[in-house]
């Protein structure tokens, strides 16, 4: 692109009125429009939106594109985040050196280990009821309940020592998990990888003197390929920051939900049976809601010619999330709508992405929604919000668009 095409483009046309339950992007408008849209985002950074789900999975499954995240130089998203270059850190990684790597993480994360752990995660969501439940009635259920969750499985998958799991929660929620004061300083992210690295580094010397059933020990005894102490940081610190505000943030949001709209809340808990089905569906809502386009970066390596246009080398393409879900092939009816009773939900959206850098995640943060999400109305079957979700504090800053806040009384 050239300057004089950059400074006549238009910037994302990202909503700011509030309305915390209504699409973040012009969805509609967007996927009618269709193809690859030109834009400037928020940090100034020119790049081209994806609007269908087709060109959502052609983008991602593309080795011409790259993934490049945070690695300190420009590129489009809500903000731009300083955090350091990081061997082992897979979303930046691409080929054969990703897959590697990736592969040594991947069994943790199957469907038959994620199966092996709900015992571990109903025990750690047990503990976070107890919790709220003892610090009692008006409570902050996002601080209380959400938040601390995710992150503590991970640190279990991981086998962080207990002694060490707050301060590996804390450095969880001061990289991405949102204190305002914290992400105000743009450095803030990049000061707690490092004190997260300096923990990964004392946890990676108790497991090479004391190994254990635990993926930081498997990594300490890789072979193939041997993995470096920093690839192992790079390694615990992405699945960290991936699977911790993602997961923390879409169950708060998701009881939000339901507990602002009585309809849906009566459905959901009518229709248990129907968890995993209206779980997925909630996840599909929930990030075309908040998706405002800048989640999934792919820089062009080479020149590619593309639905009838020239992405250059080093331009940048952001496939959409939103755009995807709500495209009405993913989605044929009424896909801007949450729809609890929609049969044909599994394995129809594009939250957790496509390609080669597909969610690694993905079973475990269903897995935990199955449960975060229910326990709570069963725990406390009189839960009510105490702010409308429109007047919640909100996050808009460093890696995206998340709740702050979820007081309710129960
Ligand atoms: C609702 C929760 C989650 C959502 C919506 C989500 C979404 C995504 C998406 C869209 C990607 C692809 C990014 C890209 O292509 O550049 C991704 C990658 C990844 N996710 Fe998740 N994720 C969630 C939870 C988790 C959890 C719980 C973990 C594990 C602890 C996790 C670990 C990862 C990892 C390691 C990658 C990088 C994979 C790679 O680059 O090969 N995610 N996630």
């Amino acid at each position: 692109m050239t300057v004089q095409e950059v400074s006549e483009m238009r910037r994302v046309p990202i909503r700011n009125d509030g309305e915390r339950l209504q699409p973040r992007l012009p969805l509609e408008e967007l996927n009618a429009d269709g193809g690859l849209l030109p834009f400037v985002y928020p940090n100034g950074v020119p790049g081209y939106m994806t609007t269908t789900a087709e060109d959502f999975r052609n983008i991602l499954g593309d080795p011409r594109f790259h993934a490049k995240r945070f690695l300190g130089e420009p590129q489009p998203g809500p903000v731009s985040v300083e955090v350091p270059d990081m061997p082992g850190f897979i979303p930046s990684m691409n080929g054969p050196e990703h897959l590697a790597v990736r592969r040594l993480a991947a069994g943790d994360f199957s469907v038959k280990a994620v199966q092996k752990l709900e015992p571990v995660i109903d025990e750690v969501v047990t503990k976070y009821l107890d919790q709220t439940q003892a610090h009692g009635s008006p409570v902050d259920l996002f601080e209380s309940y959400n938040l601390p969750i995710p992150s503590e499985v991970i640190a279990k998958i991981l086998g962080v020592p207990t002694t060490h799991t707050p301060e590996f929660q804390l450095a969880a929620r001061l990289t991405i998990g949102g204190l305002p004061d914290e992400i105000e300083d743009p450095m803030a992210p990049a000061k707690a990888v490092a004190r997260l690295h300096e923990l990964i580094g004392e946890i990676i010397q108790l497991k090479r003197a004391n190994p254990e059933d635990d993926l930081i020990t498997r990594l300490t005894q890789a072979t193939n390929p041997v993995v470096s102490d920093q690839e192992i940081w790079g390694l615990c610190t992405n699945l960290l920051l991936a699977g911790h505000e993602t997961t923390s943030t879409s169950g708060a949001f998701a009881i939000a939900i339901l507990l602002e709209r009585p309809e849906a809340r009566e459905y959901f808990l009518s229709h248990l049976d129907r968890t995993p089905e209206m779980v997925e569906e909630l996840i599909r809502y929930v990030f075309m809601v908040t998706d405002s386009g800048g989640g999934i970066p792919r820089l062009a390596t080479e020149d590619v010619e593309y639905g009838g246009m020239t992405i250059h080398k080093g331009e940048w393409v952001m496939p959409c999330v939103g755009t995807a879900n709500a495209d009405p092939t993913v989605c044929p009816h009424g896909a801007t709508q949450l729809d609890l009773a929609r049969e044909d939900i599994l394995g129809h959206h594009l939250t957790f992405g496509f390609g080669p850098h597909t969610c690694l995640g993905q079973h475990l943060a269903r897995a935990e929604l199955k449960v975060i999400i229910p326990k709570v109305f069963e725990r406390f079957p009189n839960v009510q919000l105490l702010t409308p979700v429109n007047e919640l504090p909100w996050l808009d800053k460093g890696f995206g668009y998340r709740m702050a806040e979820l007081p309710v009384s129960f």
